[in-house]
């Protein structure tokens, strides 16, 4: 992105900014990135009370604020300023944006936001927009005012960026869905008739297309075949840079066409290719500007989701041969996690349950019994029944499978189901006594489903009971062992 510094501005008096940030690194690379230019005066305060007593002395044009800090929040800052009658303009940084928190912001007098990690030519381009922007509404000759208007226009390119991020940023856990999402966004930004992504195979040079989207009906699949096309590919893979043709230089590919290459970590991925824009019109370097940010975006976030799933699926792994491992010893655990599992979706899909707590249910429950690791052979094996100091050992499993799980934050709301799972309604359940709502609602869930197979499971010591016997003892247990409700699904599906 080109960045237009304001070096010859008739404004000679330097523009104050406050950075505040209570992590330093962050705050270091906003100032490095600041102090570069004569025309800021840059002042660093560490949490919001610091950056209010600065403001008692000074007034400040722009203050620059991260939104999560001990104490006073980036918000709570936001306020007071406004409160003080301020004319600053606030730009906020998050590492955790959502709708709600930037419609907050900005309905507190917010200008912009950045989104952790950001780029640091982004930073200046908002810095400098929102400062030429501020000292522009005081102005009142015509100069001013069609500079105000091509601010206008940048700020609309700006919240058109926003927009993109947010757009992609919403997207669930699946790189089609993702892909998709990126084709229409293009197709949207720069009006264009038709997109496709493909993902590059280094191996056969291929090129295998994963989404072809089009405004109009009967897409022409055969469009990543020419050869032409092809060539004007490769280009964009052996320069690693995006490229704009109009009709006038290569009349055999398209009236008009932008292809773009997908990134990760310097290595392509693949490309996004756009063709015709509406109205016949071509494609110019704005549009190219918006795809670039799009591809930038989107490569960011593929690259965060695929580096997620790997980690993801290591841990899975990992975890899941620990269940293997208890399953050599004890052949019960494994099948029983595996029904324990498969009840426990059905009654939460009878509660209509989230997609997302249906998988959290799923993998809390393939590992509930993990912490049977630590429990020892004598104990996990006994045919009898148990002594009261084996109860204890026993007892520990669901303490000892959330200490398992508590390194992997990904897997946080799974760890407190497992912790949860021999809790009972009345508050006499372990390992922590927790009663009725109190315990997590998945992990209530999940007491039923597993008490249910305990009941109608074999064991050495014991026969099954019979389905109907165990379905009694679920209805007994209403309201002292279980949620009602949750009981009262089961039932209904049985
Ligand atoms: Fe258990």
């Amino acid at each position: 992105m080109a960045i237009k510094m304001p070096t010859e501005e008739k404004h000679l008096e330097k523009k104050k900014i406050l950075v505040v940030d209570d992590y330093l690194p962050t705050r270091r690379l906003i100032l490095d990135a600041l102090d570069q230019y004569s025309q800021y005066e840059v002042h660093e305060a560490e949490n919001g009370e610091k950056a209010l007593e600065l403001f008692q002395k000074e007034n400040y044009d722009l203050v620059i604020s991260d939104i999560m800090m001990p104490g006073m929040s980036g918000m709570d800052l936001l306020n007071r300023i406004r409160e003080k009658n301020s004319s600053s303009s606030v730009i906020m940084i998050t590492g955790n944006p959502t709708v709600d928190l930037t419609v907050t912001a900005i309905k507190k007098g917010a200008v912009d936001f950045l989104t952790k990690p950001f780029d640091i030519d982004d930073l200046l381009y908002k810095v400098d927009i929102h400062l030429r922007e501020k000292s522009l509404l005081s102005a009142d000759n015509a100069e001013a005012i069609s500079e105000q208007a091509q601010l206008k226009t940048k700020s609309d390119d700006l919240s058109k960026q926003g927009y993109i991020f947010d757009s992609i940023d919403d997207s669930p856990l699946d790189n089609d869905v993702i892909f998709e999402k990126i084709a229409a966004l293009a197709l949207k930004l720069v009006d264009g008739e038709f997109c496709s992504i493909l993902l590059f195979d280094e191996q056969d040079n291929e090129f295998h297309p994963k989404v072809v989207k089009s405004e109009f009906a009967g897409v022409d699949q055969n469009y990543t075949t020419s050869p032409a096309l092809k060539m004007v590919f490769n280009e964009v893979i052996e320069r690693k840079e995006a490229v704009v043709i109009n009709d006038n230089e290569h009349p055999d590919l398209s009236p008009s066409l932008i292809c773009a290459p997908l990134m990760i970590r310097n290595s392509i991925l693949g490309i996004l290719s756009i063709r015709k824009k509406k109205n016949r019109q071509i494609f110019d370097k704005n549009d190219l500007h918006h795809i670039l940010s799009l591809t930038k975006r989107a490569s960011l976030n593929l690259e965060n989701k695929i580096l997620y799933e790997s980690i993801y699926s290591n841990i899975m792994d990992t975890l899941k041969s620990l269940i293997s491992s208890i399953q050599a010893r004890d052949n019960y655990t494994e099948e029983h996690s595996r029904r324990v599992t498969e009840t426990s979706l059905k009654i939460a899909a009878q509660l209509n349950c989230s997609k997302k707590d249906m998988e959290s249910l799923r993998i809390a429950s393939v590992l509930h019994d993990v912490g049977k690791i630590a429990v020892p052979d004598s104990v996990l094996l006994k045919p009898g029944s148990l002594t009261l100091e084996e109860f204890l050992i026993i007892k520990n499993h669901p303490t000892i499978g959330e200490n398992i799980l508590r390194p992997v934050i990904l897997l946080e709301a799974e760890r407190k189901i497992i912790q949860c799972h021999h809790e009972r309604w009345d508050g006499k359940g372990y390992p922590l006594g927790l009663a009725g709502t109190d315990i997590p609602y998945l992990a209530r869930i999940m007491a039923v489903a597993d008490s249910f197979d305990a009941m109608t499971s074999n064991r050495p010591y014991r026969q099954a009971m019979p389905l109907e016997k165990a379905i009694d003892e679920l209805i007994k247990g209403k309201n002292t062992q279980f949620d009602e409700e949750i009981v009262d699904a089961f039932v209904k599906i049985l």
